[in-house]
Formats: C-alpha cells, structure tokens, sequence
C-alpha cells in the first residue's frame, strides 16, 4: 500500500507543498544540494505528514503556521538518518548511496549537521513558541540516548524491557512529537493533544518493531536500504528476541546474534519459530491501542487519514 493514498486530497495538496519546501532549503549551499538531494528524493514523509493531518485535524492551520515546522521535522529526521548510517557503517538508503559511503564519515557528520542546523533555524524564524522548540529538542536528545543506548550493548540480547525502552526513545517519541506538535500549533485542547501524542506512541512502537522485521524480511528493492544490518552490525531485535525465547536452535541463535555470524543462518532459524506472527501481533497491538486514543472530535475526513495511516505502518514494505 501507498502511504500517500492512505492520504486525504488536503493532506495529498500539502505534501507537494511540502516537497516544494524542503528542495529551497537545501539550495542555499550547492554543496549540501548535491548532496541531499538524491536522498530527499526518496523517504515516505510520514513524520511531516502525521504533523500535518494532526495540525489540521479539527479546524484548517494556516499553511504559514504549519509548513516550516513541517520541513523541519523532515530535515532533522533525514539529519538523524545520515548519522545513523555513520554509526551503522550503511552503504544504502532510499534507494541510493549513503552520504557517508559516498563522501565519506568526515563529511557526512557535517551534512547531518547542516540539515539540523537548518531545521532549527526554520523553527527560529517561523515565530514558534517555546513548547515546539522543547519538542523538538527533546525529541532529538531521546533519539540521541535511544541509539547510544543501543551503540553501548551491541551483541548483547536485551530484554524486553530494554528493547521497548530503545525503540521507544528512537523512534516512538518522534512519532508521538509529531502528532504533539499538530496538536500544539492548532491550539487544540490539552486533553486532545495528550490524545494525538498517545496515538503517535502506539504507531511508533509498531514501526520500528515493523522496521526490524523488514530489516530481516524486506525487499532491499522496496525498503531503499540493506537487509540483514542490524544482525551484522549487533543490533539485537524483537524477532530475534522470541526466536531465543521459544526455539529449539536457540543456542545456535545465541552464538550466531552475539558474535555477528551467519544472517541467513539466524534467519532460517527465526522462521523456524512464530517469531515473525509475534512480531505482526504484538505491532498491530500497538496499533490497536494507538488508534483508541484518536479524539472523537476530529474531522471525520483526518480521523479517517490517521486510521489508514495506522493501518499503513503495519502492512508496509517500505
Ligand atoms: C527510518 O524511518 C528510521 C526508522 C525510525 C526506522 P523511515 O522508514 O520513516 O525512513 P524514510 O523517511 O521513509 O526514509
Ligand atoms: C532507527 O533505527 C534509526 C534512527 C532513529 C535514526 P534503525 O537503525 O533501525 O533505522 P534504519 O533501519 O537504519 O532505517
Ligand atoms: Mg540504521
Ligand atoms: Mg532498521
């Protein structure tokens, strides 16, 4: 399924818009436009998009109260995604060479920088309150001890537990920050927007928990990125975690994940077990209980967009 056709046409109308912006902000300096461009060629918008369908979802925002703080958070999620391909070594992303694989380590640090230097400056100039700067920095700060906290116990198994906490502060807390700040810059009720930001939660739990098995199942074709990294670069992830739990191989798994062995090994062993249904179940669980969270006061045209969106995240391929 399309990400974009889970989208209502206001919300198809603003990611044009949207695309439109993040091209003139990275066309200020020609080296970071060759650069940047091919990857923001790629990449689904999901963060900008949830921003902007929570944003709108009672009344209409004003464009010029919503598209820079859009452009933003897509500019610092692309920033995160350079640097994490640093720390993962990667050669492959949306479909085309990493910026570290071409330019090397050195340079992309400073891309990924650049791009977060430029979302905030964005925020600076857009006359944004002080609660959307926190967001945004905290979101930046949890995803930064989310991927320490992981960089610190490669090849180790974590508990589950330890790996919610992990996924929670990569990837979930941005989610959730995104639906926040729609909810913040339309001056929705607290109420509502501790709602959106429960919502974005659920649907960030289940997408990374999604990521990680696409990360072993996925079609690099389709995903734009390598397949079977995390097993080679240490990161211990939930299909592994229950494939230790019930199979009957687990040895052999354990000696496999922890010294960075065989993937096609670890993957014919994961198959072997549920652990691929466990994953499924316990993501759409997280859908469930993120779509319950979903005010009834939306307009029905949004609350149906989100729907889709949460329906979106666990039948992608992408
Ligand atoms: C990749 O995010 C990083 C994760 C948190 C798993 P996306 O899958 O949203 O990446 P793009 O923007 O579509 O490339
Ligand atoms: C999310 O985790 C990365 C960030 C939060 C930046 P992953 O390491 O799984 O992301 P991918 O798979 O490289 O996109
Ligand atoms: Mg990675
Ligand atoms: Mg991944």
């Amino acid at each position: 399924m399309n990400f974009v056709a889970a989208l209502n046409e206001t919300a198809a109308s603003s990611l044009r818009v949207l695309e439109e912006q993040i091209r003139q902000s990275i066309a200020e300096d020609p080296f970071i436009f060759e650069a940047c461009e091919p990857l923001f060629k790629g990449g689904k918008r999901l963060r900008p998009m949830l921003f902007l369908l929570c944003a709108n979802s009672k009344t209409d925002c004003p464009p010029e109260k919503t598209m820079p703080l859009a452009t933003a958070l897509e500019l610092i999620h692309t920033a995160t995604l350079v640097h994490d391909d640093i720390i993962d070594t990667a050669k492959k992303r949306r479909g085309v060479e990493t910026t570290n694989s071409k330019y090397g380590a050195q340079i992309a640090v400073l891309v990924g920088d650049y791009l977060f230097a430029k979302a905030f400056q964005l925020v600076a100039e857009n006359n944004y309150s002080h609660e959307v700067t926190t967001v945004l920095s905290k979101l930046v700060k949890n995803l930064c001890v989310g991927e320490i906290t992981q960089d610190r116990s490669l090849f180790e198994v974590p508990s589950l537990t330890e790996y919610y906490t992990r996924i929670n502060l990569k990837t979930a807390i941005f989610l959730s920050s995104c639906c926040r700040l729609g909810g913040i810059v339309s001056e929705m009720e607290s109420r509502e927007v501790e709602n959106l930001t429960a919502y974005g939660a659920g649907l960030g739990l289940a997408f990374q928990i999604i990521d990680d098995l696409l990360d072993f199942f996925g079609d690099e074709k389709i995903t734009g990125k390598p397949h079977g990294g995390d097993l080679k670069s240490g990161v211990i992830t939930l299909p592994v975690i229950r494939a230790l739990e019930v199979s009957r191989d687990a040895q052999t798994l354990k000696e496999i994940v922890t010294n960075g062995g065989d993937v096609d090994a670890a993957i014919k062993i994961i198959q072997a077990t549920d652990a691929v249904d466990y994953c499924r179940t316990r993501a759409e669980a997280h859908i469930d209980s993120a779509r319950v969270n979903l005010p009834m006061t939306l307009k029905t045209s949004v609350a149906l967009a989100l729907e889709q969106v949460a329906d979106f995240i666990v039948d992608r391929t992408r």
